[in-house]
């Protein structure tokens, strides 16, 4: 850059650094900065540019929404442009920018504002136009891309659950829309579909996903409708604008008022977030702002701030947009979640499946209000990537519920690089048994099915609540069932301080090692539990000898593992911690087979007949009933009573009975994704038109097959309405 004066070429290289960043995030997915880092440089930025206006270019990150879409999907334009907000990091923030409205708008208006939990996924532009019938039909669903310019990822929209794909002529009327309108909101994926995906990824050996935000980024933008009907994304709308007949309207509210909207979005049966309010002044918001973030653990997805929004629309129009942003809007930003503590030392633990995970032991560090000690590693690719020593000093992120990760090591003059060399043990920590590797796999296992670490997680997993609910029976307890000595106990209290203990993370994720912590090792005494079974034959005497056990807490005990007899086949089939098979997956083949006796002898094809039953949960099915071990723990367990059957019926049965002939190609869905749609709904997809076909789905190039249906009076159904048949009642 000869030509240009140092300031100038000074403000180019931060537009090239902003750049970098913006391709990073909206194109890769893979930010390298945080939020917070990147408003302060796109502030330096504007400030630059505003006090030398004459070094503004067109293509600068100022002048422009946001990042480049990525190929893959088909582009197409936003009605208007898809915004970003400004943010508010501090009460002065709000304040200042509240007094600048006010000063915008004459003195004698009210103001009043909507406050809404910013929910931390990706925006989505829904367009909905009219139908013969009077209602309103999904017909678009848009990323926000760069601003102007969006991905058609309608096939995958499609498939989440909360987006309604028709709005019926009395909802519309309830809720005062017209056919056309548009609804933008934010996808997320929820906590709970976040940890399956990431248990799945890392039992295939793939990196798991960094947070829920760039899973459901990824998620949706599978190029599979399938797979993104089974990875549950969530959609919470939280704007309406007038449809694509109506672009004069510019990018202003449909109804009257914010809240206005929130309520008929409601009504018209989309999921619209309940946490929300509408107030008249900030130290209104301020009070929603500090509820919202004692929230923020508990919700279940993720969000990074509060959206404070005029509720009035025609307020909302006087004061209208700066290049990027509505002014009449802005987001609150929580207070990042991460700090910087020293790695003191790696242990390693053994899981309920063998898999040997490394954890780091951390200098004690408040996260967010909780106290991190350790953040797990994952596994030697991943200490791999973050180059990590013992030693280092690291930087520790925590997000909702979501386990404390190590985001990178810091190297600065007070943060020296660490010497210790992290080694994967060649041994078990617990049972001294070799290490193995599967080909092709990243994680090492104990594979001593009598490795003592094992037991422990496995009977811990089989009393969780979500699995047997036996109520009491905890880590202090199972460790000394097990006539283990309680090294672990005081690590999992810790764990469970930090919301870590839920069984639903506990699969592969729990942090807590029984080694490497100091101890006072009570003498270890013989082993009460071997086997799952051998819990429905504890007696009161048994438990009697153990530390801390009154005879109330023993027959409680008692008790609960007697009720849990009664769980039935879902949970029991859970509890028994097959590989792959989640909840859902123990649910759904509980029902499908009716009995553990018929689930036992069910060959992988009978088992890929089920849905959602892919060839590797079937091979992992069969082989697990395949180990005598296994077949003898069943049969104990039927012995004491546990009740092994499920009603047998179909998970949705909207096309019960039904049976559909696919036949050219479709506008949106593949043929996989239909047969997928359909079959999830409990139809069935044949390959030849008979008389016993209900429907015939017909496509572009539909050939004798839909003649054949012609003849034989068969309906015929276009995408659409096979869309109709499927979509839930709204
Ligand atoms: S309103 C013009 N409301 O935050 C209106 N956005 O940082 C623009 N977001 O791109 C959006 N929760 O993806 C709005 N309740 C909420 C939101 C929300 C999350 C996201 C949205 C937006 C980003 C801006």
């Amino acid at each position: 850059m000869p030509s240009m004066q140092p300031l100038q070429q000074q403000i180019e290289a931060v537009r090239e650094d902003l750049r970098h960043h913006e391709h990073l995030y909206y194109v890769l997915d893979a930010p390298q900065i945080d939020d917070a880092e990147y408003d302060r440089r796109m502030n330096r930025l504007r400030a630059l540019e505003s006090a030398h206006p004459e070094f503004i270019v067109p293509d600068s990150p100022t002048q422009r929404v946001g990042g480049k879409p990525r190929d893959g999907f088909v582009k197409s334009p936003h009605s208007r442009p898809m915004l970003s907000l400004d943010n508010a990091y501090s009460e002065a923030d709000l304040r200042a920018w509240d007094a600048r409205l006010r000063e915008s708008l004459p003195s004698t208006e009210v103001v009043r504002y909507t406050c809404e939990l910013k929910l931390d996924g990706l925006s989505l532009a829904l367009l909905y136009a009219p139908a013969p019938d009077g209602s309103a039909r999904l017909r678009r669903g848009l990323t926000r891309g760069d601003g102007s310019i969006g991905e058609d990822v309608t096939s995958n929209v499609r498939t989440i659950h909360s987006v309604p794909l028709r709005v019926a002529a009395e909802m519309l009327a309830a809720a005062g829309l017209p056919q056309s309108f548009e609804v933008r909101g934010e996808v997320v994926m929820p906590h709970a579909a976040f940890h399956r995906l990431n248990r799945e990824r890392e039992a295939q050996g793939l990196a798991p996903a960094a947070n829920p935000r760039n899973a459901a980024a990824g998620t949706l933008r599978t190029l599979e409708p399938n797979i993104v009907a089974q990875r549950r994304l969530d959609f919470y709308a939280y704007f309406l604008l007038h449809g694509e007949s109506e672009p004069e309207r510019g990018g202003e509210s449909l109804l009257p008022t914010q809240s206005a909207a929130l309520q008929a979005l409601r009504t018209a049966g989309f999921r619209v977030n309940n946490h929300a309010t509408t107030i008249g002044s900030i130290d209104e918001a301020l009070a929603f702002i500090a509820a919202a973030e004692a929230l923020r653990d508990s919700l279940g997805y993720e969000i990074d701030g509060v959206v404070l929004k005029i509720d009035s629309t025609a307020q909302q129009r006087r004061l209208g947009f700066t290049g990027r942003a509505p002014r009449w809007a802005i987001a609150y930003k929580f207070a990042a979640r991460n700090a910087v503590t020293q790695i003191k030392d790696v242990v390693f633990q053994v899981g309920r499946t063998g898999k040997v995970t490394p954890v780091a032991a951390l200098d004690p560090v408040v996260v967010g209000g909780t106290t991190v000690a350790r953040a797990t590693l994952h596994n030697a690719d991943e200490i791999a990537r973050l180059a990590v020593r013992i030693g280092d000093f690291v930087q520790v992120e925590r997000g909702g519920d979501v386990i404390p990760k190590i985001v990178r090591v810091v190297e600065d003059a007070q943060h020296p690089r660490g010497t210790g060399a992290i080694d994967i043990p060649k041994e078990c920590p617990e049972c001294a048994s070799l290490l193995v590797r599967a080909e092709g796999e990243v994680d090492w296992r104990c594979v001593n099915i009598n490795c003592s670490a094992r037991l422990r997680e496995e009977l811990l997993h089989f009393a969780a609540r979500n699995a047997m609910n036996i109520e009491g029976l905890g880590d202090a307890l199972v460790v000394q069932l097990l006539g283990q000595s309680p090294a672990s106990v005081r690590a999992r209290e810790q764990d469970s301080a930090n919301g870590l203990d839920d069984a639903e993370q506990r699969e592969g994720q729990s942090l807590s090692p029984a080694v490497g912590i100091a101890t006072n090792a009570a003498v270890p005494r013989a082993a009460l539990v071997r086997t799952l079974a051998d819990l429905y034959s504890l007696t009161r005497a048994d438990l009697l000898q153990l530390d801390r056990m009154g005879e109330k807490s023993a027959q409680s005990l008692l008790d609960e593992i007697e009720q849990s007899k009664n769980a039935g086949l879902p949970r029991v089939l859970f509890a028994l911690g097959i590989r792959f098979v989640g909840e859902r997956t123990a649910q759904v083949l509980a029902t499908h087979f009716g009995s553990m006796d018929d689930l036992m002898v069910a060959s992988t094809v009978q088992l890929e007949e089920v849905n959602e039953v892919g060839p590797r949960i079937a091979q992992a099915i069969v082989e697990f009933f395949h180990e005598p071990h296994n077949i003898e723990l069943v049969q104990r367990l039927k012995d004491a009573g546990l009740n092994l059957t499920a009603e047998k019926k179909i998970a949705s049965s909207t096309l019960t009975g039904l049976t559909f002939v696919l036949t050219g190609s479709l506008p949106t869905l593949t043929r996989e994704a239909a047969k997928e749609l359909i079959e999830s709904a409990g139809g069935r997809v044949a390959a030849t038109v008979s008389k016993k076909t209900s429907y015939v789905v017909a496509g572009e190039d539909a050939g004798s097959k839909l003649d054949r249906a012609r003849s034989l009076n068969i309906p015929i159904l276009d995408e659409p309405a096979l869309h109709n048949l499927l979509a839930p009642p709204h």
